[in-house]
């Protein structure tokens, strides 16, 4: 299965899933897109031989409509947002419907929409006193942060003392979850059911 991940910054999650295909040689990455000209995950994808884009209107970048056909192209299965933090075109995501998946680092439909990536989401974990945080993988639909959930998994955090410590446990569950699911398209095993989403053993 051919996968494009989308990231914004450190590309951490883009690593996991490319130390997770190591053992899982039907996943394939054929390309890094960012909203950024550079960021710390195209080396990784440097690093690792991948093709990588920008996406944007500024100069130096290729619009949605090119990306979409770059990536049809390359014969992309699933798209996997990987902490990519814009906002994607309608557009384009109803011509990949189903096949756009996005990690939240917190425990869906609670905490997500705009504003609300990386440390703002634990910032808002922490001041709410939650005693469970997670992850969520959820197929896209034009809404930050929405979609059907896949998977989620959560994580004690009754005793932390800042949202760094919540950022770190719940990165930590995002590395295994991720990569799984990603593993679970590469088998044909995610399938929509009676409008809801189920994953087959
Ligand atoms: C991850 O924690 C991901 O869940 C989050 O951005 C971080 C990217 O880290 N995404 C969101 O907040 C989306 N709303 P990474 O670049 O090291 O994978």
């Amino acid at each position: 299965m051919k996968t494009a991940v989308f990231v914004s910054g450190r590309g951490s999650n883009l690593q996991a899933i490319l130390d997770y295909r190591q053992g899982k040689k039907s996943i394939e990455v054929e390309a890094v897109v960012s909203d950024k000209l550079n960021c710390p995950a195209f080396e990784i994808a440097k690093r690792n031989s991948i093709q990588a884009f920008s996406v944007g209107s500024k100069d130096g970048y290729i619009s949605y409509e090119q990306l979409a056909s770059s990536l049809s192209e390359l014969d992309i299965d699933l798209i996997v947002l990987a902490g990519f933090l814009k906002l994607i075109p309608v557009d384009f995501i109803r011509r990949f419907e189903n096949r756009i998946i996005n990690i939240h680092p917190a425990l869906l439909p609670s905490f997500g929409g705009k504003g609300m990536y990386g440390i703002n989401v634990h910032n808002a974990v922490f001041k709410s006193s939650a005693k469970v945080s997670g992850a969520t993988v959820h197929l896209v639909d034009p809404d930050y942060d929405h979609g059907k959930i896949i998977a989620q998994q959560c994580v004690d955090i009754s005793d932390v003392k800042s949202p760094e410590e919540i950022a770190e446990r719940v990165l930590d569950i995002e590395h295994k979850i991720l990569p799984y699911i990603v593993g679970k398209f590469a088998d044909g095993k995610v399938k929509i059911v009676e409008d809801r989403v189920v994953i087959l053993d």
